[in-house]
């Protein structure tokens, strides 16, 4: 159900859950790109004269309430991109919560605080997130769930709330979904898929099921020392999972009986440290000096991953190639967003931290077909994963 199927909405209170979760330097917003995201579901309702109450989570406080995870900078951001005062409640479900969604006016935008200082909202106990669920629910009228990044937990504003009053998905979720739709059912070929980012075991579920759509798969960023590793070669102090070696092994072999192509870079950038100002030198993948840590993968590494991302008709990228956010180890990086931004097909940047380095990198909406609001959410869409915050929309109420 879209929110067009809710029928008439004019002064009605809509609770939206949102995935707000920007990265901040202080109380300063350093990549706006998931409020801006959120902005044509916002937009959609104010116009139909609804009362908007946003739910939204920050960073992991884990059930306690901290100041440093407000969302207050949150508000104040959207209400300078609607062009109107969101007014952020004190507490969740408390007394200032609750005085603000009554008094609301039509049209108007409230947010209540961080839905992730109730212990309840992330328990692992369905009774004690159902019991946080109804005192949501008693805040609104009508649920819409928009947002995407956040859609693969199973969480009370996510998941429980969902069910307990009419639900719909926002354009965000529609729009999301579909371009992931299209990665996974016959995608345009050749298919690519460019992986990087620090953990192998945090994309180890994806990485099986990529060999089975993708092509090839492009492998760069921390993770790569493990690949690296697993053919035999140093790695020096970088980056290394030892207990993911044999599964990787594995994947080289899976991918390999499969016909399917695993490119891991020719040259690395180290360092003799992790630090921003340490001093680069390039050096070939097999030859990683004992004493120092590759923080970039080379430039002809990038040049090659550039050729394969051009040629492709589809592309899917999560995760950095190297230390992007440090300007020493960001060639990689940028090399990969240029690349993609040149794509004759469909290419997008999957992930919360990947669409913060390309935005960083100076890359903008317009240069991708999509820049996907969803780290986590989006890779166990590819992994194939059912995702409890789209299933729970799914049934029938
Ligand atoms: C994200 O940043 O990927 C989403 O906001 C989900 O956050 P989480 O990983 O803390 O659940």
């Amino acid at each position: 159900k879209s929110v067009d199927d809710l029928g008439d909405l004019r002064g009605k209170r809509v609770l939206v859950r949102c995935d707000l979760n920007v990265p901040l330097d202080g109380d300063q917003i350093t990549d706006d790109g998931r409020i801006r995201a959120s902005l044509p579901t916002l937009t959609k309702l104010r116009e139909a004269g609804a009362k908007v109450i946003v739910l939204a989570h920050l960073g992991r406080p884990k059930g306690q309430v901290k100041p440093e995870f407000s969302l207050a900078p949150a508000a104040k951001r959207l209400g300078e991109l609607l062009g109107t005062e969101v007014q952020l409640a004190e507490d969740v479900v408390g007394p200032s919560a609750t005085k603000i969604t009554s008094e609301l006016a039509d049209g108007a935008v409230a947010m209540l605080e961080n839905v992730r200082f109730e212990p309840g909202e992330e328990s692992k106990d369905d009774a004690v997130r159902g019991e946080l669920a109804d005192k949501y629910a008693a805040l609104g009228d009508v649920f819409v769930s928009d947002g995407f990044g956040v859609v693969h937990r199973k969480q009370a504003s996510v998941y429980d709330l969902a069910s307990r009053l009419p639900a719909a998905a926002g354009t965000l979720v529609f729009a999301e979904v579909e371009v992931l739709r299209r990665l996974t059912e016959e995608p345009a070929r050749p298919y690519v898929v460019v992986l990087g980012g620090a953990k192998v075991s945090d994309k180890l579920a994806v990485i099986d099921n990529l060999i089975k759509t993708a092509d090839t798969l492009a492998i760069g960023g921390g993770m790569v020392f493990t690949f690296l590793a697993a053919q035999g070669l140093e790695v020096g102090q970088s980056l290394l999972e030892e207990d993911q070696l044999e599964k990787v092994k594995g994947y080289l072999e899976q991918a390999q009986q499969a016909g399917k192509r695993i490119v891991l870079p020719t040259d690395i950038v180290v360092a003799p440290e992790f630090k921003q100002d340490a001093p680069p030198t390039v050096v070939a993948a097999d030859a990683i000096p004992g004493d120092q840590l590759g923080l970039d993968i080379g430039p002809e590494s990038g040049r090659a991953f550039a050729e394969l991302i051009k040629e492709a008709k589809t592309v899917f990228w999560n995760g950095p190639m190297g230390v992007a956010e440090w300007e020493n180890f960001a060639a990689g990086t940028k090399a990969v967003a240029q690349a993609l931004s040149e794509v004759d097909g469909l290419s997008v940047v999957g992930g919360g931290d990947s669409a913060a380095a390309v935005r960083d990198l100076g890359f903008g909406d317009g240069d991708f077909s999509h820049i996907s609001t969803g780290g986590g959410a989006s890779l166990e869409y590819l992994e194939g994963k059912t995702l409890p915050g789209l299933s729970v929309l799914d049934q029938e109420k």
